[in-house]
């Protein structure tokens, strides 16, 4: 089947702040660059500049505030039924700053990618810049990868590198890692929207250049 006459892929977002990557999801398909709908977007934080860019875009946002639940687990059970309820196919973690249970890996399995600013294994876990910066590191980059129970540890399924230049600070860094960071995701995402990643793939994706 053309890629073309594929049903467009649903998703679901979760984020915590910012969220430039999301900016980049709905810019493309805006731009009908990536076949796919963002369907619900969900933020564990209210108020972040996340909401209004989907709100802007005219996309589902909602708040699911995890300071409100008892357990990990019963915040995950309210994400899943909410996006169980949009009919999302695959989720994608845009700078969400939680860590998953079972609970929720277990509705979407092999379903779920983050976008982190490393190369991982490198510099899983917060601040993946400021690791790289205070290690010396040269290259860095980012990486997309499937979710499972670990901080960054999942599958990779793409990844980009980043030269370190010199005289480059977090915030200089930060910046070029945001371009490569937002296209890399949409890259990633086109795979999957293309049928050419499935759940947990084995394939890995070339790196595109920056
Ligand atoms: C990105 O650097 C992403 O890799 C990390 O959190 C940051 C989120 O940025 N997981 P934004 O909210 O998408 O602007």
């Amino acid at each position: 089947m053309a890629a073309s006459a594929r049903t467009s892929l649903a998703l679901g977002v979760l984020v915590s702040g910012n969220g430039s990557n999301l900016q980049a999801i709905l810019d493309a398909i805006t731009e009908k660059r990536l076949n796919a709908r963002v369907e619900l977007v969900i933020s564990n934080r209210a108020g972040v500049t996340a909401l209004e860019r989907a709100s802007a875009a005219g996309v589902t946002a909602r708040v699911i505030a995890h300071r409100e639940f008892q357990t990990r687990e019963a915040f995950d059970a309210a994400l899943v039924t909410a996006f169980e309820e949009a009919h999302v196919e695959w989720i994608v973690l845009a700078g969400f700053m939680r860590v998953l249970t079972p609970t929720f890996l277990r509705a979407f399995p092999g379903r779920i990618i983050n976008i982190h600013p490393a190369l991982l294994p490198a510099f899983p876990g917060v601040d993946a810049i400021g690791q790289a910066l205070a290690y010396g590191v040269k290259v860095t980059g980012c990486s997309v990868h499937f979710v499972d129970e670990g901080v960054d540890t999942g599958r990779i399924i793409a990844q980009t590198p980043l030269s370190v230049e010199v005289g480059d600070d977090h915030d200089s860094l930060a910046k070029r890692m945001h371009v490569a960071e937002h296209r890399l995701l949409v890259h990633a995402l086109n795979e999957i929207a293309s049928g050419r990643i499935s759940p947990n793939a084995q394939r890995i994706v070339p790196p595109e250049p920056v």
